[in-house]
């Protein structure tokens, strides 16, 4: 299994967006895990999901960002056709399996670990979907010969503090060499954590533009002085290091 830092495992029910009322009478046990098979409409498409009841990877659920990020995608959908797109932190594989069936050429990723690989296989057979699976954890090598995309997607991925550096390594390790590549990244918890990565990823020599409400893209940028880059200033932030629910 791998080792994460936990999240606050409690809000999961209230962040879980699903149309499906039979969760209860689908939960099984299966070698220690509990689960529920569930329908969640995402602009009209069904997408049959497993959702674990417990993960220490918090990749057995569906987050709220994976909203955010189908809704800004499909609305532009013209600037995602026919690019190769990888998404970060797959988890149950829901928004992958979203944008093969709205005809997008996307990779899922996630950490290297078995029992989340199996769950993003399981999910895109329960859609009758295929798509490309690459097991990486942040940080490490990403396969030189796979490393081939020119749109990078994350939603709620900025929960790790600790884990921001490898993110980072990873990102450049997908986008240094390619000019024209950006980040799309979704987020709906703290806003204190997206300063933090954002601060680091200007450091880093990237500059980010607000598409939406909890939204934001991250390119490469040249003209950053890396040290000295600029202060972050969020329209409409004020301040609030709450949650939003
Ligand atoms: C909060 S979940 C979000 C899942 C999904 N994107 C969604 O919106 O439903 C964060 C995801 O990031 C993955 N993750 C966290 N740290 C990671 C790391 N160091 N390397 C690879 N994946 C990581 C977790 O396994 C999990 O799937």
């Amino acid at each position: 299994m791998a080792n994460t830092d936990l999240f606050d495992l409690s809000d999961f029910a209230k962040m879980t967006n699903s149309d499906s009322d039979s969760d209860n009478e689908n939960s099984k046990n299966n070698n220690d895990q509990v689960f529920d098979e569930k329908t969640v409409e995402i602009n009209q498409k069904s997408i049959k999901i497993r959702e674990f009841h417990y993960s220490t990877t918090n990749a057995g659920y569906i987050w709220p960002a994976t909203f955010t990020m189908a809704d800004y995608i499909s609305k532009n959908i013209q600037v995602f056709n026919n690019k190769k797109i990888i998404e970060l932190g797959s988890a149950t594989g829901i928004l992958s399996i979203y944008l093969k069936q709205i005809g997008l050429n996307v990779t899922a990723s996630d950490y290297n670990d078995p029992e989340i690989q199996e769950n993003i296989e399981y999910n895109s057979k329960l859609n009758d979907i295929h798509f490309n699976y690459i097991p990486h954890s942040w940080g490490e090598e990403f396969p030189k010969e796979k490393n081939d995309f020119d749109i990078v997607i994350a939603s709620d991925i900025l929960l790790y503090v600790s884990h921001f550096d490898k993110l980072i390594s990873t990102l450049k390790q997908l986008m240094d060499e390619r000019k024209d590549s950006f980040l799309l990244i979704s987020y709906k918890r703290k806003m204190s954590n997206v300063r933090i990565f954002f601060d680091l990823m200007m450091k880093n020599g990237f500059q980010y533009e607000t598409v939406g409400q909890r939204i934001w893209i991250l390119r490469k940028s040249d003209n950053i002085d890396l040290k000295n880059p600029p202060s972050l200033h969020f329209e409409g932030d004020n301040n609030d290091e709450e949650d939003e629910n």
